[in-house]
């Protein structure tokens, strides 16, 4: 029995539909979503379910009846010969489970047997129909709203991966086929779209999507042949002949063609396998050059595809799996302001706790005050946080509409947070700093500073710790570390003999220091792990570094007058001279032990390098430090200049351009060969 709807039900539809729609033209038509897609497919899932709940709500209209909006006014319509379907979602092993089931039993099979799938990944860009009538590219059309998309046909033509006629092999080339896939944007030639966009002053775009979406919806084709849109082929529409009898035999026959298709698609034997693929690719797909949001499972029978067929939207036969979302809605409960070691007053937002790709997030950075202007976030704000992979959680923009009344705009205090001193932002500046040199903020900072990983490495001497240190009175600066007693350590709150144990003998390891960390930790500004190893390299000891003057130090190669400067302002403070002394008198003494200077120590010494692609077991700034170190210059784009260029996994244009240049190319693990000195024969 079909339940009736009561009023409220039918107001929360009618304004759920509004909404959806108003985010589908939002997002469809103007390429400028308000709301990121996992609140999108939220709202939808929630109409879907009050219209399953009360069947008389459903309106002709409503967008869980439809998939797209239609084409803009500007392009032709283009009616395609079979619609162009969508994905209904999994989002965990069990809706994939529940997927594998209902296939069987529509198949009547036995739930037991196996039944093969053909795993993709799930690009993000613009879904387009390619029309080739004997083989040659007549038109090529958006998805629109699934019956009906725009005829883009000269903008298709622009993208230089798609023939314009495929090319004959064994496998005859049906006389009209309907070929889809997906037109989509690498993250490195979105960066440049951006770039040029910021350059001339235009909007940018939130993200590769749009840029795609953007950039192949341009009335104008020479906007879309300036840009290096992508495309991968992933399946069929009409078509006079089936070409293939499964999913990923018509990939190899579409390869045959020419048409470019993804090289990680893979045949699974059951949906245990085809779930591993999942999970595998929402781990690995940092690795990629362009960004996926989830993976495709596709029945790879074409023959059983086509007898479980479509219902409404959605065929029966596949499946998207949806990755964690990166990017979702949140409120802004506060913005605090943070005291950094060197003064600097940070604004970070706090916010109403929300998972993003998978972790909790609970604070994003605002950076400083001008982009907390630009951005314009205020107390109470709804906000799109984002979080990609390994990237600190940040705020991306506000969703205005939202905002509650009277939410008042940020302004930094003038007077320190943490101790009351003035702050002060220099002109040129983009930071404001509390010029307290007593703050106790900026004091535990220095103190977490020198003794974190990469500085001075003392295990177990983390935030909290050195807090309680701090607030007991035990210690004052972080040279008073060397002079702590165990028994001091056991009267901390929560710390126990074992630890007590432990964090004397980090105490002991960390009076040898190697000279560069110590640099490092003495968190002189501009001085980062790197200048502080070619300080350590030119000087040798401590004293020596202590007593160049500021010329001295200005004709060290790579320490530019700006770090020359500050360097010796840091030597030539009486506070620090007393601290340095007190830590000599505690029996810190650094070592420098470093081989001879780069250029006699390898393969790569005053070679100019450029990375591209991504790297297996270290990120892209690791390597460039890496060949530094090894006496080579990284660059970041390759011309007839470059001696070198070390190609990861998905290497692109840089890759072709070094093959028309000639230039030498390496794998990372040549590389890896490349930057270990050569074998002494002590
Ligand atoms: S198959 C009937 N395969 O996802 C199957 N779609 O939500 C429909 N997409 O409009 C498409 N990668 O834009 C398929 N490997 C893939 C895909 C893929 C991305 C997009 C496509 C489609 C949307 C469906």
């Amino acid at each position: 029995m079909a339940l009736s709807s009561d009023k409220s039900a039918a107001d929360r539809a009618r304004e759920l539909r509004e909404t959806l729609n108003r985010l589908n033209y939002h997002y469809y038509i103007l390429d400028d979503p308000l709301e990121p897609d996992s609140e999108y497919d939220r709202l939808f899932r929630e109409l879907q379910s009050l219209e399953a709940q009360y069947p008389d709500l459903l309106t002709p209209d409503s967008p869980t009846q439809r998939v797209g909006s239609p084409p803009a006014k500007e392009f032709a319509v283009s009616v395609h010969r079979q619609p162009m379907l969508s994905l209904p979602n999994a989002f965990n092993a069990t809706d994939l489970q529940a997927f594998d089931r209902r296939v069987k039993r529509l198949l009547q099979m036995e739930e037991e047997a196996e039944l093969p799938y053909v795993c993709e990944l799930k690009f993000d860009g613009l879904a387009v129909n390619l029309i080739y009538d004997k083989g040659v590219l007549v038109e090529g059309a958006t998805r629109g709203d699934g019956q009906r998309g725009e005829n883009i046909t000269a903008n298709i033509k622009t993208v230089r991966d798609i023939p314009l006629a495929l090319g004959a092999t064994s496998h005859p080339i049906p006389d009209l086929i309907e070929v889809r896939g997906e037109v989509f944007l690498t993250y490195e030639e979105f960066k440049r779209i951006n770039q040029e966009r910021e350059k001339t002053g235009q909007p940018l775009f939130a993200n590769p999507r749009n840029a795609s979406a953007g950039s192949l919806r341009q009335l104008d084709p020479s906007v879309s042949a300036s840009r290096r849109l992508r495309f991968f082929a992933y399946g069929i529409g009409q078509t006079t002949h089936m070409p293939a009898t499964s999913q990923s035999e018509l990939l190899k026959v579409f390869q045959s063609w020419r048409l470019p298709v993804n090289p990680y698609t893979v045949e699974c034997p059951s949906i245990s396998e085809a779930l591993k693929y999942c999970q595998e690719w929402e781990k690995r797909k940092e690795r990629l050059e362009y960004h996926i949001d989830g993976t495709v499972i596709k029945v790879a029978s074409l023959d059983l595809q086509e007898r479980l067929g479509a219902v409404s939207r959605n065929p029966r036969w596949a499946m998207a799996y949806k990755f964690a979302p990166e990017e979702v809605v949140t409120r802004v409960r506060n913005i605090a302001v943070h005291v950094g070691r060197t003064g600097a007053l940070t604004p970070v937002a706090e916010l109403d706790p929300v998972q993003v790709g998978g972790v909790t997030v609970s604070r994003a950075t605002l950076h400083n005050e001008d982009e907390v202007r630009r951005k314009d976030v205020r107390v109470g704000d709804t906000v799109i946080v984002r979080r990609a992979g390994e990237v600190i959680p940040e705020v991306v923009q506000v969703v205005t509409e939202k905002r509650p009344a009277g939410a008042r705009e940020f302004s930094m205090p003038s007077q320190c947070p943490v101790c009351g001193s003035d702050v002060v932002r220099e002109e040129g500046e983009a930071v404001a700093r509390c010029v307290g040199i007593a703050c106790p903020a900026q004091t535990l900072e220095k103190i977490i500073h020198f003794a974190s990983t990469n500085a001075l490495d003392m295990d177990g001497f983390g935030p909290s710790v050195i807090g309680k240190l701090l607030a007991a009175g035990l210690i004052h600066d972080a040279a008073d570390l060397f002079a702590l007693s165990e028994e001091e350590l056991l009267s901390l709150d929560g710390v126990k003999e074992k630890t007590a144990a432990n964090l004397m003998d980090s105490v002991s390891a960390a009076r040898t220091p190697p000279l560069d960390r110590l640099i490092f930790a003495l968190g002189i500004r501009h001085v980062g792990e790197y200048v502080a190893r070619v300080l350590a390299r030119e000087f040798g000891t401590l004293s020596a570094l202590a007593h160049a003057d500021e010329q001295r130090l200005a004709v060290v190669d790579q320490v530019g007058p700006v770090i020359a400067h500050q360097v010796a302002e840091f030597f030539s403070d009486k506070h620090n001279g007393e601290f340095l002394s007190k830590l000599e008198k505690l029996g810190v003494r650094p070592v420098w032990t470093e081989a001879p200077a780069a250029d006699e120590r390898s393969a790569l010494s005053g070679l100019s390098v450029v990375f591209t692609g991504t790297l297996e077991t270290m990120t892209r700034d690791e390597a460039e430090g890496l060949a530094r170190d090894a006496g080579a210059q990284p660059k970041s784009s390759v011309s007839k200049s470059t001696s070198l260029v070390v190609a990861g996994e998905g290497a692109g244009s840089k890759l072709e351009k070094a093959h028309e240049l000639g230039i030498r190319v390496v794998t990372e693990q040549e590389f890896v060969q490349m930057i270990r000195p050569p074998q002494s024969s002590v």
